[in-house]
């Protein structure tokens, strides 16, 4: 049938996806897949209702299509889609809501607190200690992102997570080890992929560093204990059954250096699929080539 790779779009992570539409596409027609870009972000929903696509592969990253919108749109129009429903995308994109989520069955996640204009940061700083991280409820690739490292930064943080937000989150920085685990299927039948350790220049994943820089390293396997790095998949594949996702999707987890234990950040439903990202890098390491990883992806809207 005929596809529909879905990519751009319009959150401030449009640039992203038209990187990981772009290869989606790319793979699949390598595979003779009768696949067709829509950019959500050009075009209105009638003219996707009018494209008559079978199919609907989700490439798009943040709001207006890893948030449930979308996933309503193609329901509505009968139409089968990659990755996690309207619900599981909608909690997904909330960092709040995933992390009450997450908390309610005792999986471990930073402290966290609600951010308003008339929060008062000497308290917040104090509830959750410094450092801490400031970040709009529902953005990705560290977009509007501050480590604030005194009380005095934090006001500036918030107008600038506030920015991109409606709702801005500020939680305890872990310090230690950056993680990322990769889940695909669903339910009982889902699995975690291997972990994969980010280190980046001056230990800072920001917005260049995870797209831009030849100097972040990717180690997978990632060197830390067989028992560590099953303890990382199990919270992971945890995290991804409590907010009920389907297809794919990745945790990002802190391991606390004083402690040892790992804490969950967030679940990206829609993972990016660039060159640099790690979904491809994950399934690599598990021997599927990424036009492989693209079709099994796609093959999850047949079931
Ligand atoms: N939000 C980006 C696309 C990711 O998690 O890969
Ligand atoms: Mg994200």
């Amino acid at each position: 049938g005929r596809v529909g790779v879905l990519l751009g779009g319009r959150s401030g992570e449009r640039e992203i996806s038209l990187m990981s539409g772009r290869g989606v596409l790319e793979a699949l027609l390598s595979k003779g897949v009768d696949a067709h870009a829509f950019d959500p972000g050009l075009r209105s929903p009638v003219e996707l209702a009018q494209e008559q696509f079978d199919r609907i592969f989700i490439a798009l990253h943040g709001r207006y299509g890893e948030d449930g919108t979308i996933q309503g749109l193609l329901e509505l129009l009968d139409l089968p889609y990659t990755g996690s429903g309207v619900l599981a995308s909608a909690l997904s994109i909330d960092k709040i809501a995933t992390k009450q989520i997450w908390l309610s069955n005792d999986l471990a996640t930073p402290l966290f607190e609600v951010l308003t204009e008339d929060s008062d940061w000497d308290s917040v700083a104090k509830y959750l200690g410094l450092p801490l991280i400031v970040k709009p409820a529902h953005e990705g690739s560290s977009l509007g992102l501050s480590k604030v490292k005194s009380v005095d930064e934090l006001p500036a943080a918030y107008y600038l997570a506030a920015g991109r937000d409606k709702k801005v989150i500020a939680e305890t920085c872990i310090i230690g080890d950056e993680l990322t685990c990769p889940i695909v299927g669903q339910g009982a039948s889902a699995e975690a992929l291997p972990v994969i350790k980010i280190i980046p220049p001056d230990a800072n994943y920001d917005f260049h560093n995870k797209y831009f820089s030849d100097e972040t390293q990717y180690l997978c396997p990632t060197g830390l204990t067989d028992e560590l790095n099953l303890a990382i998949q199990e919270l992971a594949l945890d995290a991804y059954r409590t907010l009920g996702c389907k297809t794919w999707g990745r945790a990002d987890v802190m391991l606390d250096q004083k402690t040892g234990k790992p804490f969950l950040l967030e679940m990206n439903t829609s993972p990016g699929m660039t060159s640099h990202s790690l979904v491809p890098m994950a399934a690599k390491a598990a021997g599927v080539e990424y036009p492989d990883l693209v079709l099994w992806v796609l093959s999850q809207t047949l079931s």
